[in-house]
């Protein structure tokens, strides 16, 4: 258990197990990400698109390393509630209002599970003549479900815990930390 001053001020005096990625090791890998992002597309319209909530952070940190020109929206899909187990159903609740069509898309997520949410949203998203489709996903639990969105960025291969920080969440809590830890 790591209870460190740092941790407990932040995090209310709960405990987390450890800190699995820190400041210093997201930023280096979140660096490398917008690079390859940045040699991926030479050419055409790119529009990332940021799944919120938990990829605000991610994303934020992104777009601003990516060294070409961008336009940014975002989307708002539900499939967790407050439980720690995918419920296998996605929800739209915010649909982008920017254009899909003839652009290069890159959703921007921040971990993936099952990979069900991803999938549908490709299947959806597909559906509106983009140029081209990828993922970018910060954290990847490589859990099966079949058939998994390919993912053409991955920042870390995750151990299957359950990580908040650095935008993940336990009930929106613990969204703020500026690590990634398993809570347990
Ligand atoms: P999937 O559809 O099963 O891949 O679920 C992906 C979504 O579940 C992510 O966007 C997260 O919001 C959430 N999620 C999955 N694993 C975790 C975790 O370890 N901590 C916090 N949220 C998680
Ligand atoms: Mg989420």
């Amino acid at each position: 258990m790591l209870s460190t001053p740092d941790v407990l001020r932040r995090t209310g005096g709960r405990p987390v197990k450890s800190i699995v990625y820190d400041e210093g090791a997201i930023a280096a890998r979140v660096q490398t990400l917008a690079d390859d992002i940045t040699a991926a597309y030479p050419d055409g319209e790119l529009l990332v698109l940021g799944l919120l909530k938990g990829g605000f952070i991610f994303l934020s940190d992104l777009v601003r390393r990516i060294e070409r020109p961008i336009q940014v929206d975002f989307l708002v899909a539900s499939s967790y509630g407050d439980r720690k187990v995918s419920s296998g159903t996605v929800r739209l609740l915010y649909d982008p209002e920017t254009r899909l069509e003839g652009k290069h898309i890159l959703l921007v997520e921040d971990i993936i599970d099952t990979g069900k949410t991803l999938q549908r949203l490709m299947v959806l998203l597909g559906a509106r003549s983009p140029r081209s489709m990828s993922i970018c996903a910060l954290l990847d639990k490589q859990l099966a479900a079949e058939p998994r969105p390919e993912l053409r960025f991955v920042g870390f291969r995750a151990p299957p815990a359950f990580l908040v920080g650095y935008g993940l969440d336990h009930a929106e809590n613990f969204r703020h930390l500026p690590f990634i830890a398993d809570l347990e």
